[in-house]
């Protein structure tokens, strides 16, 4: 168990439990889901996905990075590889363990703040197709680095227990899960929420990504506690789409020719806070009542430039000079 300030964090299995200790009065926390990254290809958003790590260090929010943060598709026996794909600082032998050290430079200024980073699809194929994990190396690199991220996997589970003023509180149980299948065009993936509600009954919190899609879907229900008492809670269902503007134009590439369409780009905010005015007005209630509230801030793609050039990615700064 590590502990850091009035937290700490401990793993069991697929269960990973954040306690805060010392609520009081006015507490809050905020959580940024990111998924999706997909930091080093030609089509991720780096702007946005910057700004919303700079709004995370600012509010001293945790982060969620639930799979896909490599894209990592350009390496040498990858059928979907593609010299126009390829941003040019990664034209070299060691495309994987540079890819890797990039990310940790880029993530290091938001080391505090990173408390999860889970494998998607793409960090599993390169596993699969190349025997390296490319999760496992980024967490040891920034771990070194000295942050405390737990190494999360492709499904797994969070726990939010909070005690305030000496007593326990019992929390929120998050379930995130990369995502599976394909483009779902028509639901956009909304349909999991009711198979996902149906076999994760403990789950306060849904967290999917993969399909770049993005949704918010409240579930309500009526439940009995233990005490015999009826209550009502939510399910609160949330599909991060992540930074990847694949589609571009839609003049060409991977994602075209696949029959792919425009997504959202973006991610999500969870705000913990404690409401201890609205706490008194509970009977029996002593111990307090942390509520939750969902911020998505989704954005439209941007107009990135045209992939007709050897290379027509954006350019950013930190590319100048070169590797
Ligand atoms: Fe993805």
């Amino acid at each position: 168990m590590v502990k850091k300030n009035d937290i700490s964090l401990s793993v069991d299995e697929v269960v990973t439990t954040i306690r805060v200790n010392g609520i009081k009065a006015g507490w809050e926390q905020w959580v940024l889901f990111m998924s999706d990254n997909h930091h080093d290809s030609v089509y991720c958003e780096r702007d946005l996905e910057r700004e919303h790590l700079e709004e995370a260090k600012k509010r001293n929010a945790w982060i969620f990075i639930l799979g896909d943060l490599f894209d990592a598709m350009q390496g040498r026996f990858d059928p979907r590889r593609s010299m126009e794909e390829l941003r040019p600082e990664y034209r070299r032998e060691d495309y994987y363990d540079y890819v890797v050290k990039d990310i940790a430079e880029f993530l290091s200024p938001y080391n505090d703040n990173i408390k999860l980073i889970c494998p998607g699809n793409h960090e599993l194929g390169v596993l699969r197709y190349a025997n390296t994990n490319l999760t496992d190396r980024l967490v040891y690199k920034l771990r070194d680095a000295g942050a405390n991220i737990i190494h999360g996997g492709y499904g797994g589970w969070v726990r939010f227990l909070f005690e305030i003023n000496g007593g326990s509180y019992p929390g929120y149980s998050m379930k995130y899960f990369h995502g599976a299948g394909g483009e779902a065009p028509v639901t956009r993936g909304v349909i999991q929420t009711n198979r996902q509600a149906v076999y994760l009954p403990d789950a306060d919190i849904v967290v999917n990504g993969h399909n770049h899609n993005a949704y918010y879907v409240p579930i309500s229900r009526e439940r009995v506690s233990n005490q015999g008492k009826l209550y009502m809670d939510i399910q609160h269902h949330i599909r991060v789409p992540g930074y990847k503007n694949g589609y571009g134009n839609g003049r060409g590439g991977w994602e075209v020719t696949r029959g792919g369409v425009p997504k959202p780009v973006g991610a999500v905010w969870m705000r913990m806070y404690f409401d201890y005015a609205d706490t008194r007005k509970i009977k029996g209630n002593n111990n307090g009542l942390i509520k939750l509230q969902f911020i998505p801030d989704i954005r439209g793609a941007a107009n990135l430039a045209d992939v007709t050039a050897v290379y027509a990615g954006k350019i950013y700064d930190e590319d100048r000079g070169g590797a």
